[in-house]
C-alpha cells in the first residue's frame, strides 16, 4: 500500500515510523513533513490545511490510504474531500471533527448525554460573560474560545481582572479570530490529568495505553502552557478501576452520542480527562492523536497500526485486535529557548546520524521542528525534537530518554528536567 500522512510534526513522525513496520506498507509519504521526517518518508511541500492541493496530490499519486493527523485539516473536511474522490482516509469527517473544533458542540453533547464534565455556560456577548462570572463569584474560573486556537484558547482566570482581560483578548481583540465569537465559561476542576487516545470506528471504541502530558514550559509545572514538553505512558493514576469507570461513564456514552447525533466518530478520539474527587470528567476531546502523547503510545503498540487504522475506516474494529506491550515509554521534548513565545530558528543540530541516535538502544528521536539546509539538520520550530525511550519500567525509560538527550545539541536548547517525576512519585 502507498500511504500519505498529512502533517509535519513529532506526532506524524511517530505515526510514520509505526506504519513503516507494517508488512502492508510499501511506500510512505508525508505532506508537508519536515527535515527529520524526510529520512523516513518522501516529503511533499503542501500545507496541511490546503485541502484542494492535498486531494489533487493524493489523486495524482494514487495513494491507497491517507492518514490525516492534524486537527485543522480534519475540521476543514479533508477526510470528506478524499472520500469524494474515492480515497479512504483515517480520521473523522468534518461533522465528527466538531467534537474538537467546537467546544460549544462538545459541551452541549456532554450535557445532553449525561457525560461527566465541568459545569459551564455559553456566551456570545462579552458583557454577559462578565455579568455571569460576577454573579457566581467563584475563582479560578476557566474561559475557553469555542474554536481551534492552536491549544492556546483556554484561560484560567484567578480574579475579575483576569476575566475582563481574557474576554477582551478572545471576544473583542479576536486573538484567535472567529474561534472567539462564542466562549465557554467553565467551572475549574482539580485532580490528576490523564490522556486516553482511542481507536473508534463509529460504533466500537478501543482505548490505547494511557499517558500523561506535561503542558507547562518549565520545571515544577511553572511557566506558560505549551503544546506539551514531554509525556509518559502508561499514566500511573489511570488504574484498572478508573479505566473501567471511564469506559462505562465516558467512552461508550461518547461514541453512542456521536452516533445518535448522526455524526459517528471514526479515527482517533482523544479523551483529555481529569480525575476529580467526584470521579473522572472530560476536560476536552480532541479529534486526533495527541502530540506528544503519540510519541509514547505508538512505541508500545504491538498490533499492526495500519491494520487497526483501516479497521476504524471500514467499521471492523470490533473484530480487530488492538494490543499493547507491557512496559513503559517516556518522551522528553527538546525545544527552542523562548518557546512558546518568540524563539530563533535555523540553529544547527549536532549529535544525530540521519536524524537518529544509533548507539542508544530502545531510543527513537521524533522530529517536530527540523529542516535540512544544504544537507545540515537545523531547528525550524518551537518544539524541535522528542526523544522517546521504551523500557520495562518508567524509571528506566526516563533515565534512558534523558541520557540519550544529552547527546543532542543546538544553541539555546531548552528541555524540562522533571518529565515523569510526578508519575514516579505517584507509583511510590
Ligand atoms: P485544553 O486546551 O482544553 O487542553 O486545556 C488546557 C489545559 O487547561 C488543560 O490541560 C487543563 O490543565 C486546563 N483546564 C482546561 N479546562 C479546565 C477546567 N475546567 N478546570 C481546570 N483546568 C482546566
Ligand atoms: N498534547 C495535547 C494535545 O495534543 O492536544
Amino acid at each position: 500500500m502507498k500511504i500519505l500522512v498529512v502533517g509535519g510534526g513529532g506526532r506524524e513522525h511517530a505515526i510514520i515510523r509505526a506504519l513503516k513496520q507494517s508488512p502492508q506498507c510499501t511506500e510512505i509519504w508525508c505532506a508537508p513533513g519536515n527535515g527529520g521526517i524526510s529520512y523516513d518518508a518522501h516529503c511533499k511541500a503542501i500545507s496541511a490545511t490546503d485541502v484542494d492541493a492535498m486531494v489533487a496530490f493524493a489523486k495524482e499519486e494514487a495513494f491507497d490510504y491517507v492518514v490525516v493527523a492534524q486537527d485543522d485539516p480534519l475540521a476543514l473536511g479533508m477526510v470528506d474531500a478524499l472520500a469524494a474522490v474515492g480515497i479512504p482516509a483515517f480520521g473523522p469527517d468534518k461533522a465528527a471533527a466538531r467534537i474538537e473544533a467546537s467546544k460549544v458542540f462538545s459541551k452541549n453533547l456532554m450535557q445532553k448525554y449525561g457525560i461527566p464534565t465541568a459545569d459551564y455556560a455559553v456566551f456570545d456577548d462579552p458583557a454577559k460573560v462578565i455579568e455571569y462570572v460576577e454573579s457566581k463569584n467563584k475563582y479560578p474560573v476557566v474561559i475557553k474560545a469555542d474554536g481551534l486556537a492552536l491549544g492556546k484558547g483556554v484561560l484560567i482566570c484567578q480574579n475579575h481582572e483576569d476575566v475582563v482581560a481574557g474576554v477582551k483578548e478572545i471576544m473583542l481583540d479576536k486573538k484567535f479570530g472567529a474561534s472567539g465569537n462564542h466562549v465557554v465559561v467553565e467551572e475549574f476542576l482539580t485532580g490528576p490529568e490523564v490522556s486516553v487516545l482511542s481507536f473508534c470506528d463509529g460504533k466500537t471504541v478501543k482505548p490505547m495505553v494511557s499517558s500523561m502530558d506535561h503542558k507547562r514550559a518549565l520545571d515544577g509545572d511553572q511557566g506558560l502552557n505549551t503544546g506539551g514538553m514531554g509525556t509518559v505512558a502508561p499514566n500511573p493514576y489511570y488504574t484498572q478501576e478508573v479505566a473501567d469507570r471511564c469506559m462505562k461513564e465516558i467512552f461508550l456514552p461518547t461514541v453512542a452520542a456521536m452516533q445518535a447525533e448522526g455524526c459517528p466518530f471514526k479515527g482517533c478520539l482523544y479523551f483529555g480527562l481529569m480525575l476529580t474527587p467526584d470521579g473522572p470528567k472530560v476536560i476536552e476531546y480532541n479529534c486526533r492523536f495527541g502530540d506528544p502523547e503519540t510519541q509514547v503510545v505508538l512505541p508500545l503498540l504491538e498490533s499492526d497500526l495500519l491494520t487497526v487504522m483501516q479497521a476504524t475506516t471500514n467499521g471492523t474494529l470490533a473484530e480487530t485486535e488492538v494490543k499493547f506491550r507491557d512496559g513503559a515509554a517516556a518522551c522528553v521534548i527538546l525545544a527552542s529557548g523562548g518557546y512558546p513565545l518568540s524563539y530563533e530558528k535555523g540553529k544547527e543540530i549536532t549529535g544525530l546520524t540521519e536524524g537518529q541516535l544509533p548507539d542508544c538502544a530502545g531510543v527513537t528521536v521524533y522530529h517536530a521542528g527540523t529542516a535540512l539546509k544544504d544537507g545540515v539538520l537545523v531547528t525550524s520550530g518551537g518544539r524541535v525534537l522528542g526523544v522517546t525511550a521504551t523500557a520495562d519500567t518508567l524509571a528506566e525509560a526516563l533515565k534512558s530518554a534523558y541520557a540519550a538527550s544529552e547527546n543532542i545539541h543546538f544553541d539555546k536548547l531548552h528541555k524540562r528536567s522533571d518529565i515523569g517525576a510526578r508519575a514516579l512519585a505517584a507509583m511510590q
